[in-house]
């Protein structure tokens, strides 16, 4: 594993990139980051993603809670983003995929997870409730992020400007067939999905960033090293004074360091 110090220009801050071996060693690295979180502010707020990136860090966290090692009992959640018309029980929404993957194994309490509703009737209304209760948390004290391969951060898609708020996003067809291996055919992917917008992510406190995969790499370059635009959304995180860059080899393959 190592450690690089990418140095920005002017006002932009440094950013951390570590590269780890392969996946299994990115997704222990990510606990870690995520437990001393916890240990250090057992109340925090984490802002949490879904995809197959994170699986591994949660798996870990399981285990070290299973440990005795961390006590979720007064963590907050909030998750990225939900699928538009899935509802809570459905095998594909993040809602089942959250609970699969760690709710359900750890004693963070039912009332302190936040994920947003797909099925809401009132969608705007959703939106806004849910960016009133990140306020209302005190805003999101680390912040976990996988991305998409055409730099999406939650369902935030490359756009010609930044998103700031929650909001009901359209996907982008790179998206779509990305996401259908999870679903029986590419039509049954949902189109649209409820994004916590890039004003709550920039907010966060910490960002810890995660990819593994060769397929992830021109993103991850276009993330550190591109323009900051909002064709590639996740190139905002530049400006960010606090993130940590968790790669594997093949992800940080395109990386000049
Ligand atoms: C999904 C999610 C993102 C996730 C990304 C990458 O569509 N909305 O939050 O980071 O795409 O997913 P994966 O980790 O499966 O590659």
């Amino acid at each position: 594993m190592k450690l690089f110090i990418r140095k920005k220009e002017g006002e932009l801050k440094d950013m951390k990139i570590i590269v780890a071996k392969d996946y299994e060693e990115m997704s222990k690295k990510a606990a870690d980051f995520v437990a001393a979180q916890i240990i250090l502010k057992p109340d925090s707020v984490l802002g949490l993603p879904t995809g197959s990136t994170p699986v591994g860090m949660y798996r870990e966290l399981v285990k070290r809670y299973q440990a005795g090692d961390i006590d979720f009992s007064n963590v907050v959640t909030f998750n990225l983003d939900e699928y538009c018309g899935l509802d809570a029980e459905n095998p594909q929404s993040y809602h089942y995929f959250m609970m699969e993957n760690l709710f359900a194994h750890i004693n963070v309490p039912k009332q302190n997870i936040h994920i947003p509703s797909g099925s809401a009737l009132d969608i705007q209304k959703e939106c806004d409730q849910y960016e009133q209760k990140i306020k209302d948390a005190g805003g999101i004290d680390l912040q976990v992020l996988g991305i998409g391969r055409n730099g999406h951060i939650g369902f935030n898609e490359p756009a010609t400007y930044f998103e700031a708020k929650t909001h009901m996003g359209q996907l982008d067809e790179d998206t779509i067939r990305a996401n259908a291996r999870f679903f029986n055919s590419i039509e049954e992917v949902p189109k649209k999905a409820i994004s916590m917008g890039i004003r709550a992510i920039m907010q966060a406190r910490k960002i810890l960033l995660l990819a593994n995969g060769e397929e992830k790499a021109e993103a991850i370059y276009k993330t550190v090293q591109g323009a900051i635009v909002p064709q590639v959304p996740a190139s905002i995180l530049q400006l960010h004074p606090d993130v940590v860059i968790i790669l594997d080899e093949k992800a940080a393959d395109k990386l000049s360091l």
